[in-house]
């Protein structure tokens, strides 16, 4: 199959060079002239493990080019992924769906014979029925079949859940563009791998329903864990308990300071507009929305209070910056907030983050960063562990009581066993499990 994916940004370039590695011969398009001389100069713009390894050994097997102009590409290609961004619109919270339709044009311009343009952007529902429209009144003469076959792949274990997705939807009902579908998913069809095919608007909204319940269920237990500090539960055991249950299941149920990054903030937000729009809201995300940005807020009070109610003056040390481990992105990050309200509240903030500093120092105020741990630990009133990067796991915690000026470690993704933390005589706070004061 010859395929052509729109937009080498994160989904793009990791199905792209995921498609290539499957055997197909793939052009990854971007505008960005800067980004496509990057790539063909053998520098992957994201941190993603796995990525730039796949990608040097698809070029150099022919399989897999960049490319500024989609044009030459797209009049050969058998399928067309559109994987452009979808920010959310200032001011009303819906996807900015411009670059979808701009490149649906520019597509539709450059298609040859029978092609199937996929969505894999996340797209609110009904954008495969307007792209359709777009090609039928301004592109009558064209063979096109417009499908939606949304991703679910989590930043820093992208490759792996490419390769081994639960499942792969696939919205069409046109059975050449299901012909066409089964061939570019065969690699993992055989693997047996279950191909989903529903109506389009059904498989854009499973997109929205999926992430949005992820939202909901991490937002679920991070309120019981509130609840859990309060009346001396252990939120971890909680989560355990109820996840046995099958019909619950034990994913998604870790406590921490709110879920953040490129996807949830974003989708939910969109799926209460949209749902708005219908008049049919989903009062349940609207409530998950709010919850999650309080929340951030409210991790930014934990640590003052952490801290004798006052950090005026204090030095604070935080670990991990990024919204999650192993990315680099910063999106919609807790940290942004909690580091906010702890300079508001006269903090002096050091930071450190494996990969997050570079995107933070332009988005963060007044932070100075530091090369590891234990230089930004040295005289802190405070450690915060804001994101669980294994190499926060295993902190020399006897070296750390003495280089901090008070022995107090507030942590924000539950890492450290309680009584190991205690037994070096740090007060701790956790989420949801009874904080121990020095
Ligand atoms: C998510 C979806 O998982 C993926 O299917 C979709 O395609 C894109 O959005 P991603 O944003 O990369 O992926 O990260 P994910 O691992 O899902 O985590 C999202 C946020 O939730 C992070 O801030 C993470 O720290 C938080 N989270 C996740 C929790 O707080 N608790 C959990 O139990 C799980």
């Amino acid at each position: 199959m010859r395929i052509v994916m729109i937009g080498s940004g994160y989904v793009g370039l990791v199905s792209g060079a995921c498609f290539a590695d499957f055997g197909h011969h793939v052009t990854c398009v971007d505008k960005s002239e800067a980004k496509i001389n990057a790539l063909e100069a053998g520098e992957v713009p994201i941190y993603e493990p796995g990525l730039e390894a796949i990608i040097q050994q698809n070029r150099s097997a022919g399989r897999l080019d960049f490319s500024k102009n989609l044009a030459p590409s797209v009049g050969e290609a058998d399928v067309v992924f559109i994987a452009v961004g979808t920010p959310s619109r200032r001011g009303d919270g819906h996807a900015d769906l411009s670059y979808v339709y701009a490149a649906a044009r520019e597509i539709a311009a450059a298609v040859r014979g029978f092609t199937v343009v996929v969505t894999k952007s996340t797209v609110p529902v009904g954008t495969g029925d307007e792209i359709e429209r777009i090609f039928r009144d301004e592109f009558p003469e064209k063979d096109i079949s417009v499908v939606s076959n949304p991703e679910f792949l989590r930043e820093g274990a992208a490759i792996t859940d490419f390769k081994r997705p639960d499942r792969i939807v696939i919205g069409t009902e046109d059975t050449r563009a299901v012909e066409v579908m089964r061939e570019v998913y065969r690699p993992l069809y055989l693997n047996e791998a279950p191909l989903y095919f529903c109506e389009r608007r059904t498989s854009e909204l499973i997109k929205y329903a999926a992430n949005a319940f992820l939202a909901m269920k991490i937002t679920f237990i991070n309120e019981i864990a509130d609840l859990s500090e309060k009346i001396g539960a252990d939120v971890q055991k909680v989560a355990k308990g109820i996840g046995m249950d099958k019909r619950i299941g034990d994913k998604f149920l870790h406590a921490g300071p709110g879920y953040g990054g490129s996807c949830f903030p974003k989708d939910t937000l969109a799926l209460v507009k949209t749902a708005q729009d219908f008049d049919s809201p989903v009062r349940l995300i609207e409530t998950t929305v709010a919850i999650n940005d309080n929340r951030k807020r409210a991790m930014g009070r934990k640590v003052i209070a952490a801290c004798d109610g006052d950090v005026r003056g204090k030095k604070i040390a935080v670990l991990g910056l990024t919204f999650k481990p192993n990315t680099d992105d910063m999106r919609d990050a807790p940290s942004l907030t909690i580091i906010q309200a702890l300079l508001d509240g006269g903090a002096t903030v050091h930071a450190y983050d494996p990969e997050g500093m570079d995107a933070a120092k332009d988005m963060l105020g007044p932070v100075i960063y530091g090369n590891d741990p234990y230089e930004i630990a040295a005289g802190a009133d405070a450690i915060v562990i804001v994101t669980e990067w294994d190499e926060f796991r295993a902190l020399d915690l006897k070296r750390l009581k003495t280089i901090m000026k008070k022995p107090v470690i507030v942590d924000l993704r539950n890492i450290y066993p309680v009584n190991e933390v205690t037994k070096y005589g740090f007060g701790y706070f956790a989420v949801g499990r009874k904080p121990e004061k020095v």
